[in-house]
């Protein structure tokens, strides 16, 4: 076996001792619904019920443990999981901890944080002024920066879901990892090539940012200009060098999926798992979802990575995925301006079985057909197939009416 592979291996034993006291040992469960979607056996993962919310306070309690004898405080560089990650390891094990997020990150992740006891500094507007912010106040104070993903220790720390997984379930076939900077897939793959090789390791990232992918492909690190995306959590420029080097010896393949089908990953695990993930941790169950990975007689193991959402982007999620699957509408068309007629819409609306939400009615936008109103009603709606009815008796009515694709 590779030498930087065993090693992690062997920190990853050691780390799997000292972080369980202060971890919870995630759930893992085969879900009927997701087997039935991905044509294959589907088990999920639930570290997004991790302390935190997020496996990364696997690493970071191995990484603070490593060090606590040596410095006083620790210092990290994150406006997400790894930011809560040390503030709790460091309190943990009696550290103080300074948390550098760039300005403007969201005020329920500064509370989060310091709810956990870090102080939380402000600096920069993109990641590597607030990486140098970081860099500044730990050679200051002589404190030690907790990297976020290209560190042994902190790689090792995340292998320990390997391990756990190996003790919940006899057989699997692959596992689907999310992948940001590669700290994650390094660790759970390193141990998984070492006690069960044949297992598939299988890397996702958001198609907006395929630093893996790519870096995988040309063979060497390769920085990207990700673009945005819901799975905030993977949204880094270059893998570390020490992460590409073990996903070299420990990933079977990279695969992308798109935006829309990471939101309708979260919706499902909402409504079909009553499951809460983030953008990042739903990446995996939608390669399953969404036919990119072979599932047909496999066993596939998805890690829903961390469930800290901010509630404005559930709202929008949830909006879509009711649109998606026909259960919210929105119509849009031309009444003639007379008495009576926004009355029929409605009539038919409710005929079949659609709750009106809110409706705007324009009869002054001079780009209006002459003597009509525009109007855009939103209703709950049974099914895809009532809103077509609804359409249809509309125009056949002689309305000039269609439908809205947008819930936004
Ligand atoms: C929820 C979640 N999943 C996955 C990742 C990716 O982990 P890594 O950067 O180790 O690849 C992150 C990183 O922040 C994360 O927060």
């Amino acid at each position: 076996m590779d030498e930087l592979v065993n090693d992690i291996v062997q920190r990853s034993r050691e780390a799997l001792r000292v972080i369980r006291d202060y971890v919870h040992k995630t759930p893992i469960e085969a879900s009927s619904t997701f087997s039935r979607l991905a044509n294959g056996k589907v088990f999920l993962k639930y570290e997004n019920l991790q302390k935190t919310g997020a496996f990364k306070v696997r690493g970071a309690l191995y990484k603070v443990y490593k060090i606590k004898d040596k410095y006083d405080g620790v210092v990290a560089a994150s406006a997400g999981n790894h930011a809560q990650g040390v503030a709790y390891a460091a309190s943990v094990f009696g550290l103080k901890s300074i948390i550098v997020m760039p300005v403007g990150a969201p005020i329920a992740k500064i509370e989060a944080t310091k709810g956990y006891g870090a102080e939380v500094v402000l600096a920069g507007t993109v990641f590597d002024e607030t990486l140098k912010a970081a860099q500044k106040i730990a050679e200051e104070k002589g404190y030690y920066l907790v990297h976020a993903f290209n560190d042994p220790d902190v790689i090792a720390g995340q292998g320990t879901i390997a391990f756990e997984i190996m003790e919940q379930l006899d057989s699997f076939d692959q596992v689907l990892v999310p992948v940001g900077g590669g700290g994650l897939i390094s660790g759970i793959g390193s141990v998984l090539k070492k006690y069960r090789p044949y297992v598939k390791v299988i890397g996702v990232e958001p198609s907006v940012a395929p630093k893996a992918t790519r870096a995988l492909q040309e063979g060497k690190p390769v920085t990207i200009r990700p673009g945005v995306s819901i799975a905030d959590g993977l949204i880094v420029k270059t893998l570390g060098d020490l992460t590409f080097k073990i996903m070299t010896k420990v990933v079977d393949s990279m695969i992308t999926v798109e935006e829309d089908e990471i939101a309708h990953a979260i919706y499902l695990l909402l409504e079909r798992g009553k499951v809460l993930s983030e953008g990042a941790g739903a990446v995996p169950l939608a390669a399953l979802l969404y036919g990119r990975v072979d599932t047909r007689d496999k066993t596939s193991v998805a890690i829903i990575s961390g469930g800290n959402i901010d509630l404005t982007h559930i709202y929008r999620i949830i909006l879509r995925g009711l649109g998606r699957e026909g259960r919210l509408a929105r119509i849009a068309g031309y009444v003639p301006d007379a008495p009576g007629q926004l009355r029929r819409v409605l009539e038919v609306i409710a005929s079949n079985r659609g709750n009106v939400i809110g409706i705007q009615h324009d009869r002054i936008d001079p780009r209006l057909p002459a003597w009509h109103a525009k109007v855009i009603v939103t209703f709950e709606a049974p099914g895809r197939d009532k809103i077509k009815t609804i359409v249809k008796t509309l125009r056949d009515e002689g309305y000039d009416f269609w439908e809205e694709d947008s819930y936004e």
